[in-house]
């Protein structure tokens, strides 16, 4: 059988346990404290599977993003690597775009990203056989094309979304039952959370990740999960 069958006829936390005894190397979860991120790391940590909770730094965070850091590594005893942009890309940014460039253009948007997100998510995925993410096939109709189990040959790894096919209300529920910690920007109508000048509330009704590059109209996704650099 397939990795993608086997994963998806299976109990999440057996298959996470699969995954992380069955690729040999070096395993990578890269959290940005969703709360499907939350989840995952309350998982690894509670069954001590092996994989490194490492963290993508872009500079540009909410503060309620480096408080839910800290409020995650106490309540679980555990540390998390953040990976940072480096600082000679960053001064190629300014000087190109000035400080919030990522307004005026697509291309200056993608470009801001690919400095703040992607050379950092290549850092931390130096030397990994296995990627675990947490996408979910219903966060988009360009996420629903995608697989919980992939294949990245350009990396030479295996990428995995071990929540892929959960439901917001399954998420929702986890929470709620083991008390997991999440951004205190969802109670003020915050639903997908990426960096503060490029994520807004959303209002009843409109697509969760309406919030997320508002401004443009293009597919709202910043890179980390189209190719890589
Ligand atoms: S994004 O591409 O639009 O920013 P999203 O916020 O939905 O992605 O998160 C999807 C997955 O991408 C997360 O579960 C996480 O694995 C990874 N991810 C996104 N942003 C970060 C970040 N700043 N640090 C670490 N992982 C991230
Ligand atoms: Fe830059 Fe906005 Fe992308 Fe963050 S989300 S890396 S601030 S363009």
């Amino acid at each position: 059988m397939k990795w993608n069958e086997i994963a998806s006829n299976t109990d999440t936390t057996e298959a996470l346990r699969l995954a992380t005894s069955y690729v040999d190397g070096r395993k990578v979860f890269t959290t940005s404290f969703s709360p499907e991120d939350q989840i995952i790391t309350h998982l690894l940590v509670q069954h001590k599977l092996d994989a490194q909770i490492v963290t993508l730094d872009t500079g540009r965070h909410f503060e309620q993003t480096y408080a839910l850091h800290e409020r995650t590594e106490k309540w679980l005893g555990i540390k998390i690597k953040a990976f940072f942009p480096d600082a000679k890309d960053i001064d190629a940014l300014y000087a190109a775009q000035g400080v919030t460039g990522f307004y005026q253009s697509v291309a200056n948007r993608h470009e801001c990203c690919r400095v703040r997100k992607r050379v950092p998510l290549e850092k931390a995925l130096s030397g990994a056989k296995l990627w675990i993410t947490g996408l979910r096939a219903d966060q988009s109709k360009f996420r629903k094309s995608m697989n919980m189990w992939e294949e990245d040959k350009v990396r030479g790894l295996t990428k995995y979304n071990p929540l892929f096919h959960w439901s917001d209300e399954k998420v929702q529920e986890y929470i709620q039952r083991c008390h997991v910690p999440v951004s205190e920007l969802h109670s003020l109508g915050y639903a997908s959370i990426g960096c503060a000048p490029c994520t807004r509330a959303v209002t009843a009704g409109e697509h969760p990740r309406a919030g997320r590059w508002w401004w443009e109209t293009s597919k709202k996704e910043c890179g980390l999960h189209l190719a890589s650099i």
